[in-house]
């Protein structure tokens, strides 16, 4: 059976149907087989990868070809949602030509149905560019993490009338640039609503409050596996870091105590060795044809 991928359109109606959008994190292929099962309809291969996947301190070391290869795991895994690919630093400001090349390395070679990039004004020719040339593009105003050194910080954007007022004005001029949806990081609930209403596209909020048409989460924050800090704005759906370094310890301790492997996971030159009523080479054939 043939699954429908989830298109911009789609995404388009849930906002004009007033239904909230769900958006999260996926890096790899396990990750996105359970976000696609979960009924996610967005999943966004972000340059956060960089900071929960790869280590870094920040998301700027994040190459295209992180990204590329991440999207690629992620889209042979998940088969119905909207793919969006993260353009990594300098990977779009450089010059449209640059923007339009890397794009196309994440829609070609990824399999990305989307791309995101961060900023306002400034990226607005280039959002241009890449929708005039076919790339559905998503906006990103607020913090944007890739400025965190010109920003001085992961800090709260738009908080003074002139601020906020130059984020409104972004927005319109992102949306009139053609992209398809616009994520708001970290803004005030109340700016984050009044960008919404102006907004015919949907705005897809993370830590920018209850009003926004979507939500998007950092998928190691709100599955309580990111080590080094969780922000306030992270929703905690469970506590997995625990769970997974206790199974690690019981698994060591099998090891070293010679209770792992047992009889029943080996595999021997004499059947009759095996106790249980399913013989190795039955569930090796099992395991091939996936039961
Ligand atoms: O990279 C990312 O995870 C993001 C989200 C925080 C929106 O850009």
């Amino acid at each position: 059976m043939t699954v429908r991928r989830i298109t911009t359109h789609r995404i388009q109606a849930m906002k004009d149907r007033g239904e909230p959008i769900p958006m999260v994190t996926a890096y790899d292929y396990t990750a996105a087989r359970l976000a696609d099962n979960a009924g996610i309809p967005i999943i966004l291969v972000g340059d956060s990868m960089g900071m929960v996947v790869l280590g870094y301190d920040t998301t700027i070391q994040v190459t295209v070809d992180d990204i590329v290869r991440a999207t690629s795991a992620v889209a042979r895994g998940a088969h119905r949602p909207l793919i969006v690919a993260d353009m990594p630093f300098m990977s779009y400001q450089v010059d449209a030509r640059t923007a339009l090349r890397n794009a196309g390395r994440l829609v070609q070679e990824g399999g990305a149905q989307a791309v995101k990039l961060e900023g306002g004004q400034s990226a607005v020719p280039t959002i241009g560019r890449l929708s005039d040339a076919g790339v559905a593009v998503m906006g990103h105003i607020g913090l944007t993490p890739q400025s965190v050194h010109q920003l001085g910080g992961y800090r709260i954007q738009g908080k003074t009338e002139r601020s906020a007022r130059q984020l409104v004005e972004d927005a319109l001029a992102i949306e009139d640039a053609g992209a398809f949806a616009l994520v708001l990081e970290l803004i005030p609930a109340e700016l984050a609503r009044d960008i919404t209403s102006r907004l015919r596209i949907p705005t897809i909020g993370i830590g920018a409050g209850v009003h926004t048409d979507g939500q998007v989460q950092v998928l190691h924050d709100m599955l309580g596996l990111s080590l080094d800090h969780t922000p306030k704005h992270a929703g905690h759906y469970a506590a997995l870091a625990p769970i997974i370094e206790d199974a690690l310890r019981r698994y060591a301790d099998d090891v070293r105590e010679r209770k792992f492997p047992t009889d029943s996971h080996s595999f021997f030159a004499d059947e009759s060795r095996v106790t249980s009523s399913v013989t190795s080479v039955e569930r090796d054939e099992r395991e091939t044809d996936g039961q």
